[in-house]
């Protein structure tokens, strides 16, 4: 089976870059979310990046408009009827992803394999939302998509082997490469991080250290190339915060319990990059970090 129409569910920061990828690998994208407004949100994020690529010769060069011209923006599922493989890319709410799953068992021909790019929501879980569990597969994407070249992919109990190696096919054919485990809530990736970044806001609400201290002793000491809280701003401290509480919710452990500094920061909208604040201040021209001398508004605590 040839992967030529993509259905890309969800329009935010990860569909919009999973749809820009596929685009600009050459496939046919119909990329779903709830209103114009967001589709329009989205198209603009992926002409801003495209142009971004251009100035620093990433990209292969196309013109924006020629890669945006294969993708079909939609509020409405019709246009899936043709559609090889979906990823859907929905808010990190349970409630939501199982209304999205019931919509595109309907829409989507009996062939189309459906990927969850989910942080923590079983897969297992997701494929019982469907009739077709063995065609569901979790494609846990890197932000941002289109400069990540490995994805973590998730085997659901039901997920077949053929659903597996269609996986692949499709990831190489967006030039990259799959790295598969058995399915647990948050995987391999996000059962660490999610804890390290919790880890990480708890020390800063404790004025244990700052925000940009924290996060210099892991770029400085251990050699990461982002520390905890810059990779939480760039995922979405919402993201985070729903993902902690799917964790919480699917082991019943405290662990996973959620710093009460990240929630104040999700309810005061600060949700990093996307809303302009997190525990940087992406409004200036270099980010700052917030509640610094050199930073804008309220002290983190
Ligand atoms: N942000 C990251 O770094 C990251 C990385 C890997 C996976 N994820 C996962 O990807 C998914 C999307 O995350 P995001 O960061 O793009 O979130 P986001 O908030 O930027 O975007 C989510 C989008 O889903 C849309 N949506 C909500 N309900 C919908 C519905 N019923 N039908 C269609 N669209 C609907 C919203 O309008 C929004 O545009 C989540 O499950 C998240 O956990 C996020």
């Amino acid at each position: 089976m040839s992967i030529e129409t993509v259905g890309v569910i969800g329009a935010g920061v990860m569909g919009a870059g999973v749809a820009q990828n596929l685009a600009q690998t050459g496939h046919r994208v119909v990329l779903l979310d709830l209103s114009d407004e967001i589709l329009a949100r989205a198209r603009a994020s992926i002409e801003r990046d495209m142009r971004f690529q251009s100035l620093f010769k990433k990209g292969d060069g196309e013109r924006p408009a020629d890669v945006l011209a294969r993708i079909e923006f939609t509020t409405d599922y019709t246009p899936l009827a043709d559609a090889d493989f979906v990823v859907e890319n929905v808010t990190e709410r349970w409630e939501l992803k199982r209304g999205v799953y019931a919509e595109l068992d309907e829409a989507c021909p009996e062939r189309c394999v459906f990927a969850a790019n989910t942080s923590a929501i079983s897969i297992t879980r997701i494929g019982s939302a469907t009739r077709r569990p063995d065609r569901v597969v979790g494609m846990h994407f890197m932000n941002p998509v289109p400069l990540k070249p490995t994805v973590e992919v998730i085997r659901g109990f039901h997920t077949s082997e053929e659903t597996i190696q269609t996986s692949h096919r499709f990831l190489k054919g967006m030039g990259k490469e799959g790295i598969v485990v058995n399915d647990s809530p948050g995987f391999v990736s996000n059962r660490v991080l999610m804890l390290t970044v919790n880890e990480a806001v708890f020390l800063v609400q404790e004025q244990v250290a700052s925000a940009e201290d924290v996060d210099r002793i892991f770029k400085t000491c251990f050699g990461h190339k982002m520390g905890p809280l810059e990779t939480a701003d760039l995922i979405g401290l919402d993201t985070i915060l729903l993902s902690l509480d799917v964790l919480y919710e699917s082991f019943n452990d405290s662990k996973y319990r959620p710093c009460t500094l990240l929630k104040k920061m999700v309810d005061a909208g600060l949700h990093g990059r996307k809303s302009g604040r997190g525990f940087y201040n992406y409004e200036t021209h270099a980010p700052q970090p917030v509640g610094s001398r050199n930073g804008h508004g309220g002290e983190l605590r």
